[in-house]
């Protein structure tokens, strides 16, 4: 494995036997397996999970890691094509990545959409820019419209929690103050499209998920078996789910329109997943978020404490698969 960008960019059998390389490695533990290993980490946005788990892996598996936080501590990197660079950044990605690249064996990027421009933000054009700067293995730590490590485990934990690939997934928008990118619920529905689930997209009116990221996640439904469709009509979506995946994310009418946005969620806050959500719901079903999440805004307490929530290990899960994605490309 040379680049981790997009789950799609693997057959369904290669995803497969990452996950079985994961249990592999959770099960008989590889101390030594990346000895003399280094992994280059950046992170153009913050994060907790990302930053700690890909850290805690490569230790795990005997390598090491450096991690750059670019203006905190190190030049501040600018990302933009033929810009004047008369502001606070004093290097181009241009130098910066080839530079770091040479220092380390396999890098992460994390970087966010710029969320004004949706075309823009839908062609990826900061990790194309990257692919051709990086001449080592490249990991996508969560891009414009993409998240496949957080896709992977989320994959793992449906299999541990030995929910049924043609189980029924509702990937539910939830409420937050502010607009949030596309990358993960893109990556959730074509994860679990993938998978072959029965996947059902829950939004109110303007939040619908681009055409795009809707004919991706579709193509692999049809190639699974799976299906796909999209709903403002919570009662039906939620009828029988199996799981409840919560994730906030922008208005895709008005994207970019900040203030659009606000007036578009002004009416929104009762998008907050309580029990009551479950009502018509499989009787065990589970809900599931990335993290970070919001308490009582996005998921409330009585859910995240009690036994639907699985979002700890998701979380955990990052670890496990992240280290089968460094063991493949590494080892
Ligand atoms: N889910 C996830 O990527 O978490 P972080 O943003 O904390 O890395």
């Amino acid at each position: 494995v040379k680049r981790f960008l997009d789950l799609a960019d693997f057959e369904r059998e290669e995803i497969l036997d990452l996950l079985r390389l994961a249990q592999s490695l959770q099960d008989h533990p590889q101390p030594q397996a990346l000895a003399g290993k280094i992994l280059g980490l950046v992170f153009l946005n913050p994060s907790l999970r990302t930053l700690a788990s890909m850290q805690a892996g490569m230790a795990r598996l005997g390598g090491n890691s450096f991690v750059i936080t670019p203006g905190q501590g190190t030049w501040q990197l600018e990302t933009r094509l033929n810009a004047i660079m008369n502001g606070a950044a004093a290097e181009h990605i241009r130098e910066g990545i080839p530079v770091l690249a040479s220092y380390c064996d396999a890098l992460g990027v994390r970087a966010f959409a710029d969320g004004k421009n949706l075309a823009a933000d839908l062609h990826e054009p900061l990790f194309s820019m990257l692919e051709t700067l990086c001449d080592k293995p490249l990991i996508n730590l969560e891009s414009a419209v993409n998240h496949p490590l957080q896709a992977l485990a989320d994959w793992r934990t449906l299999d541990e929690l030995r929910i049924g690939t043609r189980a029924k997934f509702v990937l539910s928008w939830v409420y937050h103050p502010k607009p949030l990118p596309l990358a993960v619920p893109a990556a959730t529905v074509h994860m679990a499209a993938m998978r072959g689930m029965e996947v059902v997209v829950l939004r109110p009116e303007g939040y619908a998920l681009p055409s795009a990221i809707m004919e991706k996640a579709g193509a692999a439904a049809r190639a699974s078996g799976g299906t796909l469709s999209e709903t403002a009509d919570r009662t039906n979506a939620l009828a029988g789910a199996d799981v409840v995946y919560a994730k906030e994310w922008g208005t895709t009418t008005d994207y970019g329109d900040v203030e659009a946005d606000a007036k578009l969620r002004a009416e929104l806050s009762d998008w907050c997943v309580r029990e009551r959500w479950f009502a018509q719901a499989a009787p065990h079903a589970k809900l599931m978020h990335c993290l970070p999440v919001r308490r009582n805004v996005a998921v409330a307490d009585e859910i995240l404490d009690g036994p639907r929530a699985v979002v700890k290990r998701e979380a955990f899960n990052r670890l496990v698969v992240q280290m089968a994605v460094l063991h493949r490309m590494l080892a």
